[in-house]
């Protein structure tokens, strides 16, 4: 961990030298210093900790293959994440980022996810960054607000003027990074914002959402979705909420059962052609006389996803990023072998269940 920190960081001050000869940047460019924080398109990753690599077996509920860390090192800007109550095995209450339920997919604390950026946002010190909790359990302000006080994450929590108001220009990037107010928190969704923790703002009141729940290209649109009172664009625009367009598709499996679609990922991410985030971004563009804020997709390396974000905001030679593989990643042999032993067990576990239920 300590010699993966200096190797990244090692490999980051060539990058760190020639820029500060030129001008500083902000989120990879300098010319994004002086835009208002609702004026950019931000790359974000759906579901960001929950990993189809060898730490899950490359498990197919999985819709990154790179984690929370690499993310960030690479450009984007907006993470999501489900968190849920989980009893820990001290039978104590604890807030886990999991996939539907724990049982399936359990990327440990929310804590420690926080704490994760947290500490990146440390060693990063001009760029801003937006996290998009889904509050799946309906926990409370000061249960998340607690959570963002002990991962040290709440220091560089943002606080907009009001928290029911949305604000009729955001601070640009320079000065959320002057303010060191560089973390921007949205809850979907919470229903109590409380003053003890402004920092955690209730998602629908300040941004609204296309639909995501797609299993084909045909199904992208630009129209809203959530908040549920938006009934069509123009009201979503007037409104001044930020838009975040989803933009990934679902594989239907048995029993209904949805899994992150891996196979149309080279169309889904890329730059152009039918179904493409390239085209889904100019589509909606025209639709609401600007880009959308955040896109948010599955296998944000793929594509390169962030290609369509760079063209969005007009940002040539970005600087300051670790480049990430373009390549889904493929399950090595060991790895297989791994997980038809682990797909064994489990039909013996259920076998077993089966003759001693009988
Ligand atoms: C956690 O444990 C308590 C006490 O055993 C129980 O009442 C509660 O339902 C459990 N919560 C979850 C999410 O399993
Ligand atoms: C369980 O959660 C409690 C409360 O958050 C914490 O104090 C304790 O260390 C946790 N135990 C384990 C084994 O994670
Ligand atoms: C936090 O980072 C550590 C070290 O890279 C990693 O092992 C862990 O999985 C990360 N936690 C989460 C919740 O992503
Ligand atoms: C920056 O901090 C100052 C002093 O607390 C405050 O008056 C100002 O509104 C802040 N600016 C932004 C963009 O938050
Ligand atoms: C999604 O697209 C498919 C294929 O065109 C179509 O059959 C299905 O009805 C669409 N679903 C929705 C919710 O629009
Ligand atoms: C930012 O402003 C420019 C110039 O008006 C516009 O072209 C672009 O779409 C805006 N982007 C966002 C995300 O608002």
């Amino acid at each position: 961990m300590l010699t993966k920190t200096l190797l990244s960081a090692a490999s980051l001050l060539p990058l760190l030298f020639s820029t500060a000869s030129a001008q500083t940047a902000c989120n990879n460019s300098p010319s994004l210093c002086n835009r208002p924080y609702n004026n950019i398109t931000y790359l974000g990753a759906h579901d960001s900790p929950f990993l189809r690599d060898e730490s899950t077996s490359f498990s197919t509920s999985g819709n990154q293959y790179y984690d929370s860390t690499v993310q960030l090192d690479a450009g984007v800007r907006l993470l999501s994440a489900q968190v849920h109550r989980q009893n820990n095995t001290s039978g104590d209450e604890a807030w886990h980022l999991c996939h539907s339920s724990c049982d399936l997919l359990d990327a440990g604390t929310l804590s420690s996810w926080l704490s994760n950026i947290s500490n990146w946002m440390d060693s990063n010190p001009n760029e801003v960054v937006t996290v998009l909790i889904v509050n799946s359990d309906d926990a409370s302000a000061s249960d998340l607000g607690a959570q963002f006080v002990s991962s040290g994450a709440s220091k560089h929590a943002y606080t907009p003027p009001s928290p029911s108001t949305i604000p009729q220009t955001w601070p640009t990037l320079q000065s959320l990074i002057s303010n060191r107010t560089r973390l921007i928190t949205f809850v979907a969704s919470l229903s109590d914002p409380d003053p003890n923790f402004p920092y955690l703002l209730d998602e629908f009141t300040f941004v609204f959402e296309n639909p995501f729940e797609n299993t084909s290209p045909q199904n992208f649109s630009c129209t809203p979705d959530r908040p549920s009172d938006l009934a069509t664009p123009q009201q979503a625009a007037q409104s001044g909420r930020m838009f975040l367009m989803n933009h990934f598709l679902y594989s239907e499996q048995l029993f209904g059962i949805q899994t992150p679609d891996v196979d149309s990922l080279d169309t889904t991410n890329a730059q152009t052609g039918a179904g493409s985030l390239g085209n889904a971004v100019q589509t909606c563009t025209g639709t609401y006389g600007k880009a959308p804020n955040f896109v948010l997709v599955d296998f944000f390396n793929v594509g390169p996803a962030i290609a369509s974000v760079d063209a969005a905001n007009g940002v040539q030679g970005p600087v300051g990023r670790a480049p990430v593989s373009q390549e889904k990643l493929q399950e090595i042999t060991s790895g297989v072998s791994r997980s038809r032993s682990s797909m064994a067990a489990v039909v013996v576990a259920v076998l077993v269940g089966v003759v001693f239920s009988m």
